[in-house]
């Protein structure tokens, strides 16, 4: 089924003035629907001490996790930018253990320009739990 994208935007919208992004001012906002229905917002969490850093989509997969939400069912990654910002290959990376490879990535600038991505095509043959033998 389609991703309500419009609450998720909204929810977006409304955390990313709490991004906490004074070194790179480069604030951004995530949105992520979970299996069992929660919509999450989280944002980019920076530090004096730079590589310690928290991403937002990475934020937002936390929050889920600690909330036992289950599963990444979409993703909407929003910023002030001039072209939309795909994830970076950490929270590729991330998404795709709580995430399956069908899950839809839209980024969205505050501008209203749109891209969407599968998981699976923004992180192809990605390394997993099953390389450990896990079920995943
Ligand atoms: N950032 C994210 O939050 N998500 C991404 O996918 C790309 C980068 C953050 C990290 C850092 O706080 C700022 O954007 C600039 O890289």
């Amino acid at each position: 089924m389609e991703p309500d994208w419009s609450a998720l935007e909204s929810a977006a919208r409304a955390a990313l003035p709490r991004a906490y992004a004074p070194y790179s001012r480069f604030p951004v906002a995530a949105a992520i629907l979970f299996a069992d229905g929660r919509l999450l917002a989280a944002v980019n969490v920076e530090n004096a001490a730079y590589p310690l850093g928290l991403c937002a989509e990475r934020a937002g997969v936390a929050a889920g996790v600690a909330g036992g939400h289950g599963a990444v069912r979409a993703v909407l990654v929003l910023t002030g930018a001039d072209e939309p910002t795909p994830p970076c290959g950490g929270c590729r990376q991330v998404l795709a253990e709580h995430g399956a490879p069908e899950v839809p990535v839209r980024s969205v600038t505050l501008g209203g320009r749109v891209t969407e991505h599968r998981l699976g095509e923004l992180l192809p043959d990605a390394f997993g739990p099953r390389a450990l033998g896990r079920r995943g």
